[in-house]
């Protein structure tokens, strides 16, 4: 199975794909941030590296266009949204419906959008954590694949949370995109997906966190 990822900064998700040893290829990486380090990442393991500058086309729809080329040219099974920091259009979106996933750092659908664990830790919720989701038109709102929670502590800060967040992100990401790799995720129509286990039938996922 082949796999195009999408980043725009540090990469620790890329990192944590590429070192989990799936049984897939990573055929490129893309940023929209010449300054990624993701970039750096990818180079040193041999995976083609490509920054399109956003501030250089006129519009989303432009630019999402240029990356679709780009994407395109890998015929990829799987597009990964790894810390990839841009509202996408529809077009792009629709492209390639089923087969783009993205993470999150919440427990969507609590706290889509920006700074969710500064949110989370203001409202003193106990409960953080992070979900992989299939990406549909509407931000932060796709179908759940696998959500990971993480136990707020007295005297987090966004910080500290954010660190076992990560670490979180670490785990469940690769794990999707195995299982997306083995046929084992099941898209129900009712925008529920579920696991199929070794007895051949569905469950649903919760990955005990930090
Ligand atoms: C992660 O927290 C991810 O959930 C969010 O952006 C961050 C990316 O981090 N979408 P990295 O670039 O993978 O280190």
């Amino acid at each position: 199975m082949k796999l195009v990822v999408l980043i725009s900064g540090r990469g620790s998700n890329l990192q944590a794909i590429l070192d989990a040893g799936l049984p897939v290829e990573v055929a490129a990486v893309l940023s929209n941030r010449k300054s990624a380090a993701g970039l750096q990442l990818a180079e040193a393991r041999g995976i083609p590296a490509h920054s399109l500058a956003h501030t250089e086309f006129p519009d989303r729809a432009e630019f999402d266009q240029a990356m679709m080329r780009v994407i395109d040219g890998y015929a990829p099974d799987l597009v990964v949204l790894a810390g990839y920091m841009r509202i996408l259009s529809d077009a792009f979106v629709q492209h390639y419906a089923g087969r783009l996933i993205n993470i999150h750092p919440s427990l969507l659908p609590s706290y889509p959008g920006m700074d969710t664990h500064a949110r989370a830790l203001a409202d003193g919720v106990k409960i953080h954590g992070c979900t992989v989701h299939l990406v549909t038109p509407v931000l932060d709102r796709g179908p759940v694949i696998v959500q990971a929670a993480v136990a707020v502590r007295s005297d987090d800060t966004a910080e500290t949370l954010g660190a076992r967040v990560l670490a979180a992100e670490h785990k469940i990401y690769p794990l999707a995109i195995r299982w997306f790799a083995e046929r084992r995720l099941v898209f129900g129509d009712d925008g529920k997906v579920n696991l199929l286990n070794d007895e051949g039938s569905e469950q649903s996922v919760f990955y005990p966190g930090a």
